[in-house]
């Protein structure tokens, strides 16, 4: 019986992904789920075929030219892929996968119910009922911005964007974006285009930034780009923490120029900036956008069908480089 090739996996994996990753080859698991120090990894990956990593594991050059040589392909774990480092991955020769597709159901779901838990001051809610600080009904009670009839506005009108534009109709809600490209028409569904993202912002009522990390989007909400929205403005964030000039929305949570912010995602995650928590218009969540068993095992899989292809020679679904 032919040898099977060995894989490292730098994070414990969902069960019947981990299962299938040991049933096909010599699965070098992480058996303390804890982040590897790129020390840890190179050394680990001595004699592997594949990595399969996360968005925690920094693969920079550095880390790449240290590979050993029997590394063939690196499968990330998630959609982004900001932190390989794809130029020096092709240079080497090393190929990259990410998982795209599977996630965007997920994500939209978590971009809605930030947006929602903003709007309609979910954390306070829970907060004062789990206290035991509820006295009852009252007419004034915990009031919060209605979702119907206004304007969200979406950076990046990619897979994602599209699915929380779907979603957002469904609430009543009218749809603007900005994008690289303007879609056609039977994806844009009648929503409005900004050629500029500087043009789009005075129309949302909401801004839900939907928009990979790259150098173009870092700090893209900063303070400039606030002033820009109307004043009670409700942002959601389910990308990437970068996006974010974090000094500036907690300034205008703060002042009241944005009303309410709904985030799953951080600059310097999971080390969160400590002045988002004690504010009371924040719905924080700890970037759960693909957390459901379903995503998650659909994402394994697709990194493991990238690992079957290659070690077979073939094309594999999702490669990047
Ligand atoms: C992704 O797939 O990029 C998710 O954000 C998980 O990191």
């Amino acid at each position: 019986m032919a040898k099977k090739l060995r894989a490292l996996a730098t994070r414990a994996l969902p069960a019947a992904v981990g299962e299938r990753l040991a049933r096909d080859y010599e699965a070098h698991l992480s058996p303390e789920d804890r982040l590897l120090s790129p020390d840890e990894i190179a050394t680990a990956a001595e004699g592997c075929f594949a990595i399969i990593c996360t968005t925690a594991d920094r693969f920079d050059r550095a880390l790449i030219d240290r590979l050993p040589a029997s590394v063939k392909l690196l499968a990330t774990f998630s959609v982004g892929h900001e932190h390989i480092d794809l130029a020096a991955a092709k240079a080497r020769g090393l190929q990259v996968s990410n998982t795209p597709d599977v996630l965007t159901d997920a994500t939209a779901d978590i971009t809605l119910l930030c947006l929602l838990g903003a709007a309609r001051r979910a954390w306070e809610a829970e907060t004062l009922l789990r206290e035991g600080r509820w006295v009852g009904w009252t007419t004034t009670q915990l009031c919060g911005t209605q979702v119907s009839g206004k304007r969200l506005g979406i950076l990046g009108m990619g897979r994602i964007g599209r699915a929380v534009a779907a979603r957002a109709r469904g609430f009543g809600m009218t749809i603007h974006y900005a994008n690289r490209r303007r879609l056609a028409a039977e994806q844009e569904q009648g929503a409005t285009y900004h050629d500029r993202p500087e043009d789009m912002l005075p129309h949302c009522d909401f801004l839900s930034l939907n928009a990979p990390s790259t150098p173009d989007t870092h700090h893209f909400l900063n303070g400039e780009r606030i002033a820009l929205l109307p004043d009670g403005a409700i942002v959601v964030n389910t990308a990437r923490g970068t996006l974010v000039e974090d000094n500036a929305l907690i300034a205008a949570l703060t002042s009241g120029k944005i009303a309410a912010a709904g985030l799953d995602v951080f600059e310097g995650e999971p080390q969160i900036d400590p002045r988002y928590a004690p504010l009371p218009n924040t719905f924080l969540l700890p970037h759960i956008g693909s957390a459901t068993v379903e995503t998650r095992n659909a994402m394994g899989f697709i990194c493991l069908d990238n690992l079957d292809a290659v070690a077979s020679g073939r094309p594999g679904p999702s490669i990047l480089t």
